[in-house]
């Protein structure tokens, strides 16, 4: 079947200030010829000015979570009806950051991937072994069953991503081999074509994790890797442009 278009998708996680949007709207200004979707994931702060700031172009904008409800009594926490209101299409869910720091499951995971749907947001599903669990041989056990337990039925008529993230790559300059990347995409393929049929044929599934524009060309064109979600490389345009440019 033919490639999905590919997603590259840049998580600022919390960095940037309104002096930041210079860096996305350079990235806007960067994009012609190409074909990939190029979002930008800013802080829940910075998206309502982000999607000012990128109206009209190429790039679109996401959020890096949600809470599950609608709206209610849940100080400090944002819904994805609000991000929509905001001007976000896509949202990120599951990072590894939130299920470490703020202790998320898979079930909260999939909570959330239906409150995404509700208000119409594409889903950015992340999913990764630990070291640990990696060097114990137990990666694509770890993130099939994360793919199992995080994507709810729903997402069979709906347009979503996978993003693998090994947690031991995010942030530290290390990169799983070229096969080592294959081995999961396939298995988290197999995975969502059993669970979702077409719409899991489909689903890009993106590699995050230190991708930068020396490394993104030999990521990019592994097998059933269809984008990349990037965090420092996405700070700066010309890094971003640089990953973007290597699809
Ligand atoms: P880095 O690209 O900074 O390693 O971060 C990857 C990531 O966590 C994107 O969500």
């Amino acid at each position: 079947m033919t490639r999905p278009t590919p997603l590259i998708a840049g998580n600022w996680k919390m960095n940037g200030s309104g002096a930041a949007l210079a860096e996305a709207r350079a990235v806007a200004d960067g994009l012609a010829g190409v074909t990939a979707r190029v979002a930008i994931c800013p802080p829940a702060v910075l998206v309502s000015r982000a999607a000012d700031a990128l109206a009209g172009g190429p790039v679109e904008v996401g959020g890096q979570d949600i809470h599950p409800k609608a709206s209610g009594a849940h100080t400090g926490d944002i819904s994805a009806e609000m991000l929509v209101d905001a001007g976000a299409t896509l949202v990120i869910l599951g990072h590894s950051e939130r299920r470490a720091d703020h202790g998320e499951t898979d079930a909260d995971v999939a909570e959330k991937v239906r409150a995404a749907l509700r208000a119409g947001l594409e889903p950015i599903v992340c999913v990764g072994e630990t070291l640990a669990q990696r060097e114990a041989g137990d990666a694509l056990k770890v993130v099939t069953g994360q793919v199992r337990a995080s994507l709810p039925p729903e997402l069979a008529d709906a347009a979503f991503s996978v993003a693998y993230e090994p947690v031991w790559a995010i942030g530290t300059g290390l990169t799983p081999t070229t096969p080592q990347i294959e081995d999961v995409h396939h298995a988290i393929r197999t995975t969502l074509t059993h669970m979702f049929g077409p719409a899991g044929e489909k689903a890009p599934i993106l590699y995050g994790g230190s991708v930068k524009p020396s490394n993104a060309a030999e990521i990019l064109n592994a097998a059933e890797v269809g984008g990349a979600l990037v965090g420092g490389a996405s700070l700066k345009a010309e890094d971003f442009l640089g990953i973007i440019r290597a699809v």
